[in-house]
């Protein structure tokens, strides 16, 4: 059985690593060490190693060897104009074999696939979950949620009442959130605009705000009368339990590589400025998330969330096999979406007739049993 990255002994991490690398000696040493755990500078060491054991060939990523690389011969010009950005991509591990593989002419869009396949890989290892895979009761966080140990929570995702009774409750969210989060955990919470302050001062009391990523909501713009205003996307606020240390998460909202410019949504930066920016595509992070015009949770509850958008920021902020929790399930697409990525679950509700409700929904979508305390 695939034990979860962080479980792995040193010894077994390196067999994954040297795994990895075998398989596929064209990954960068960022994409395999976010595949398999541990730092892109141990992956170098250990490519290092087999290179010069004669494990694997060597491979077109010095300065000197790079430049000898076919498809360069091939396309001379594809050196002229680059951008600082390109001079630095196109040195990257497998840049050039991407670019030859796929015909392209940027390396920076090479390396931003080959980055994508990495996370591509990562998200489809073979986790199996266990019998304690989902763990579904009913708790009112003002109580502190003691069924949940300490420091056993890779990531915290929610989506919290919106109205202005529930504020206070973000100061309870903020202290069983910074209790049950391993250290570098992250808390993921999905908030209204209306009082955005007040919850952000309620958090930080106990744990580090580190971003608001935004969910564009294009199929649904509610007119808010009273702010004289119409809206299209949803605050994510993002905290952590001491340091980040997670994918990088990059500082511009933009649009997945799969929509085309002309169906990104007016909020979003012009292409140009995106690519000007971009310092490190190969460690991004999206912060942007669309949500696809699926009307099935609606029916389900009125609050509910869609899946996709659930699954896209589990895929994001966690790794197969972690633990995510929702605090406040509703009706549990944050755990539907959790199981369906191979994450364990623990989640709950003050209202039963929800708990209810997820666990169905678990056992009709994932197809498993249910374990409640
Ligand atoms: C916005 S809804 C969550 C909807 C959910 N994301 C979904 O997709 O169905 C917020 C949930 O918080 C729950 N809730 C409100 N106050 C709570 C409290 N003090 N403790 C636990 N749950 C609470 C409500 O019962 C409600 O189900």
């Amino acid at each position: 059985m695939n034990k979860p990255k962080h479980q792995l002994t040193r010894k077994e991490r390196r067999s994954q690593i040297e795994n990895c690398i075998k398989e596929d000696p064209s990954l960068s040493s960022r994409g395999i060490a976010r595949i398999c755990g541990g730092s892109h500078v141990t992956v170098l060491k250990i490519k290092e190693e087999m290179k010069n054991t004669g494990l694997i060939d060597q491979m077109n990523t010095s300065e000197e060897t790079w430049r000898k690389h076919p498809y360069l011969k091939k396309n001379p010009r594809i050196l002229e104009n680059l951008s600082e950005h390109g001079k630095r991509a196109i040195k990257a591990d497998g840049v050039l074999d991407m670019m030859e593989a796929k015909k392209l002419k940027s390396p920076v869009y090479a390396q931003r696939l080959i980055f994508k396949e990495a996370k591509a890989a990562r998200n489809n290892l073979y986790v199996e979950l266990g019998e304690d895979a989902c763990t579904l009761f009913v708790a009112d966080i003002k109580q502190g949620l003691p069924q949940v140990n300490d420091n056993s929570v890779d990531l915290l995702l929610t989506d919290a009442p919106y109205d202005r009774g529930s504020v206070p409750l973000f100061v309870d969210l903020g202290r069983v959130a910074n209790r049950v989060l391993r250290k570098g955990g992250v808390l993921l919470c999905m908030v209204g605009q209306s009082y955005l302050p007040d919850q952000i001062s309620q958090l930080s009391k106990h744990l580090k705000y580190h971003w608001t990523l935004a969910c564009i909501t294009p199929h649904g713009s509610p007119f808010l009368y009273k702010k004289r205003l119409t809206t299209g996307w949803k605050p994510i606020l993002m905290f952590v339990k001491s340091e980040y240390t997670g994918d990088m998460a990059y500082d511009i909202v933009r649009a997945p590589i799969e929509i085309s410019e002309k169906e990104v949504p007016p909020h979003t930066q012009p292409i140009e400025v995106v690519e000007k920016l971009s310092e490190n595509p190969e460690n991004m992070v999206d912060d942007l998330v669309y949500a696809p015009a699926d009307k099935a949770e609606k029916e389900l509850l009125r609050h509910a969330q869609p899946l996709q958008v659930f699954e896209t920021l589990i895929e994001r902020f966690s790794r197969p096999g972690d633990c995510v929790l929702d605090v406040f399930c509703g009706s549990g697409t944050t755990a539907v979406a959790a199981l369906k990525k191979k994450r364990k679950v623990i989640a709950c509700d003050k209202d039963e007739n929800r708990v209810e409700m997820t666990r169905k929904r678990i056992e009709k979508e994932v197809g498993i049993d249910v374990k409640s305390i």
